[in-house]
């Protein structure tokens, strides 16, 4: 969706940068981008996405000035940021429940593609970047977790990285070269504030190339329908989404603001609290919510497969259920985008978020009785929702017949197309 840029240097300085470096240019054509006009609140998740961006990134900064990555310092360090450090309660607050805004938002923002059938073609290449943010989100917010060294800290970065060593031959040193040693120690704790430091410039890279990638396609919108008549269907993304995006965020930074000043430790867990002790294993290790689904995948796979062991099996579940979503676009393989004129795919994608809710309610379960069974149940359904719902459907379901138009899809059934125009009359039923 590449428009003709409007821009016009006026002033002589502005000319002979346009000559140089077109950045004005650019930004002018980003405010002016065609955008559909019939975009709903759940399009309102990307920019929501990129403020989590610069707030964790900025309040990261601020505390890594005053945090120490070392085994016997760490845990005092942050309790030195909690109480001597001005503001530094706030900037811990503010980032670690951060963390779960950003992932509160990558599932909306992640539902709502799936729902649309955003990873469409010619989208496929916005899906797949986003795929390798949330992988990339998930490896930063992991080794973000194990930088206070407490209790979970301590023994979640155990779990995980011991998975590694479930992969065939070259498990247990992918493992050694993880840990950086013998055991998860200190050259473990410093290589995770490392990466843990790195990691969000290259998220920032990606969604650089996510944005891109989409003013390259154009936006998708909620009927699915491209844009025919740039007139009558799109309007410029400034004022009309600068000022809707900026609504939404205000809404979103007060339930963000609600969770850091009235309960900020209400998505956290208790036995973070207690300093790291190897010598002391807690009752149930259990990551941060927004891993739950996967780990109860993970854990889901309590029986060998032919020669492939449970252990190895639940490792390849989990990683599985996120790479899936790469191929994503050449499975559904339903010309319709929308789920709004796929009534039945649209009654399946209900279960599919149930099941996902569902999943991480397991994966906050001890991993025994019917929980695991359950949690069986729900790892097939996640699966064949990709691997048989969506090819199937695509070929058997009969979708409702698509608007001709965006325009026509926002415009009262009963009246023609013409008499629209803004503050025209309502014509006669
Ligand atoms: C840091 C994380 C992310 C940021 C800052 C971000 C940013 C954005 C922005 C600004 C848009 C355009 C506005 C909108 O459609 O909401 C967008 C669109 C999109 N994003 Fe993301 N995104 C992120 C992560 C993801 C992830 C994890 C996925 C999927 C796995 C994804 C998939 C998409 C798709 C398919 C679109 C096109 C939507 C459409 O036009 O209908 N994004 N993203």
């Amino acid at each position: 969706m590449s428009h003709a840029s409007t821009y016009t240097p006026s002033t002589g300085i502005e000319k002979w940068l346009d000559k140089r470096l077109p950045i004005i240019r650019m930004s002018a054509d980003f405010m002016d981008f065609p955008t559909p006009k019939n975009l709903n609140y759940w399009w309102t998740f990307g920019g929501i996405l990129a403020v989590c961006l610069v707030i964790q990134i900025v309040t990261g900064i601020v505390l890594a000035m005053h945090y120490t990555p070392h085994v016997d310092l760490a845990f005092a360090s942050v309790e030195h940021i909690m109480r001597d450090v001005n503001y530094g309660w706030l900037m811990r607050y503010v980032h670690a429940n951060g963390a779960s805004m950003f992932f509160i938002a990558v599932y909306i923002h992640m539902f709502r593609g799936l729902y649309y059938g955003s990873y469409k073609e010619p989208r496929e290449v916005v899906w797949m970047l986003g795929v390798v943010i949330f992988l990339l989100m998930m490896a930063t917010a992991f080794m973000g977790y194990v930088l206070p060294w407490g209790q979970m800290s301590y023994w979640g970065a155990t779990v995980i990285t011991n998975l590694f060593s479930a992969i065939p031959v070259v498990g247990d040193s992918v493992r050694t070269l993880l840990w950086g040693g013998f055991s998860v120690d200190n050259p473990t704790l410093n290589r995770f504030f490392s990466l843990h430091y790195l990691l969000p410039f290259a998220i920032f890279g990606v969604v650089a190339l996510h944005i891109w990638a989409f003013h390259t396609s154009g936006n998708n919108n909620p009927s699915g329908v491209e844009i025919k008549d740039v007139k009558k269907d799109a309007v410029p993304f400034h004022p009309y989404y600068t000022v809707k995006d900026g609504f939404a965020i205000v809404v979103f930074l007060i339930l963000f603001a609600s969770f850091v000043f009235f309960n900020p430790n209400a998505l956290g867990h208790a036995d973070n609290y207690i300093e790291a002790n190897p010598l002391s294993t807690p009752a149930h290790i259990v990551p941060e919510w927004y891993f739950l689904p996967f780990y109860a995948m993970l854990r889901a796979i309590t029986f060998d497969i032919g020669p492939i062991p449970a252990k190895l099996g639940g490792v390849i579940t989990m990683f599985s259920s996120i790479l899936i979503l790469f191929v994503l676009p050449w499975l559904d393989t339903s010309k319709v985008r929308s789920m709004r004129y796929r009534p039945v795919a649209r009654m399946w994608f209900v279960l599919f978020v149930i099941t996902c809710v569902f999943l991480g309610w397991l994966g906050g379960k001890p991993a025994e009785g019917s929980y695991v069974l359950f949690a069986q149940i729900a790892t097939a359904y996640y699966f064949a929702f990709f691997l048989l719902i969506l090819p199937l459907l695509g070929l058997l379901e009969t979708p409702k017949p698509l608007p001709r138009s965006i325009s026509e899809s926002v415009l009262p059934k009963t009246k023609p197309e013409t008499s629209a125009a803004p503050g025209a009359p309502a014509a006669a039923e």
